[in-house]
């Protein structure tokens, strides 16, 4: 089985973040997403993984190079994005067999080992995973047969036929492609791989689902950033390999090589990255903290604070999702008052 992982998109719901980043490099827990997909579809058996890119192509490929993976790696360029079932038509070549499509912006608990034994065992031409939601309307949406298979599938339905959402992980045999081929842009001037999925039934094709038990997060948004960061750090061990001098250290905490914990209180789940500082701090529950941060003179908590970041005397920082090389500081000099120099669509609150 090959896999194909999405890592195009704008990621308009995550600037300013997105001006410089792509979204599937955001780390949750220290780890870009993108990685818990090619880690997911590894686990599964996938011997060839295509990775779709979009506007922030270097950065992907320096990105997934920078790690070490048991399989070869493509990567394809989407060009202009026009919808999911295009970067089938971008990959055409290279999707020569049974493949899962794994959307790189989102994380599933317990990854996908049995819905693709599911799928290679019921031999269908195709199976969507789906989980219930309490907001179906921002979600593909399938309607189901009295079996369990799909008989309709409608993407951000106004009226949902039931509160079943598509999770964004679908194993397809090569006929996907003709289907691909088949449908016409939508309302929004998109391929959608739901039309496409449609196709194949429309054409006797029998569409299978597998539902998601552990937890699933599409991390659109800032709000699922932080509850990703949560449920993979709610499950974390933690680990020293730091040095601490005159703190307290409560809970699982994962140090890594190289920090250095001052005089403060630690208290996690949460995980500091290589050669980050913390002084006279405290850092609460659900914070990742990247590599090379200081965090000097100030309260952190429920956050993800990116490498090379500095924080100093900077009160309480709660919820915040604060990038790469950022400088955070009391002010110093007269006259006192918030100095800002920020970037287009962020979002402060003092
Ligand atoms: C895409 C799919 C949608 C699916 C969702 C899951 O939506 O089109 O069917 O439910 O991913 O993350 P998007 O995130 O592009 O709005």
């Amino acid at each position: 089985m090959k896999a194909l992982i999405l890592s195009g998109g704008s990621g308009t719901r995550l600037r300013p973040l997105t001006y410089s980043q792509q979204k599937q490099l955001i780390p949750v827990a220290n780890k870009p997403v993108l990685f818990y997909a090619l880690e997911d579809v590894i686990e599964a058996g996938a011997d060839e993984i295509g990775i779709i890119l979009g506007p922030n192509k270097e950065q992907v490929i320096e990105t997934v190079r920078s790690a070490d993976w048991s399989v070869p790696i493509k990567f394809i360029y989407q060009g202009e994005p026009k919808g999911l079932a295009h970067t089938i038509l971008v990959a055409e070549d290279f999707l020569d067999e049974d493949f899962v499509m794994y959307l790189g912006d989102n994380i599933l608990r317990d990854g996908i080992v049995s819905h693709e034994k599911r799928f290679h065992s019921l031999g269908s031409s195709a199976s969507v995973l789906l989980t219930p939601v309490d907001d179906p309307q921002r979600f593909g949406v399938a309607d189901l047969n009295p079996d369990g298979s799909i008989r309709r599938l409608v993407e951000k339905p106004k009226v949902p036929p039931s509160n079943y959402a598509l999770v964004g992980v679908y194993f397809f045999t090569p006929l996907i492609i003709e289907a691909c081929k088949s449908i016409k842009p939508s309302w929004r001037n998109e391929l959608e791989i739901t039309d496409a999925i449609q196709w194949l039934i429309e054409n006797g094709h029998k569409v299978d689902a597998s539902f998601v038990e552990g937890w699933w997060k599409d991390t659109g948004k800032p709000e699922d950033i932080f509850e990703a960061n949560r449920l993979i750090l709610d499950d974390i061990d933690g680990r020293c390999d730091g040095e601490v001098e005159e703190s307290r250290i409560m809970g699982r905490v994962v140090m890594e090589e190289g920090t250095r914990i001052r005089r403060s209180v630690v208290k996690g789940p949460c995980i500091i990255g290589r050669d980050s500082i913390i002084s006279d701090s405290y850092i609460g529950p659900y914070t990742s903290i990247g590599i090379g941060c200081q965090i000097c003179g100030t309260e952190v908590e429920d956050s993800i604070i990116m490498d090379e970041s500095r924080i100093v005397n900077a009160g309480k920082v709660v919820e915040s999702l604060i990038g790469r090389n950022v400088r955070i500081k009391e002010c110093d000099s007269l006259p006192r008052g918030s100095r800002m120099i920020v970037g287009d669509n962020s979002d402060i609150s003092l």
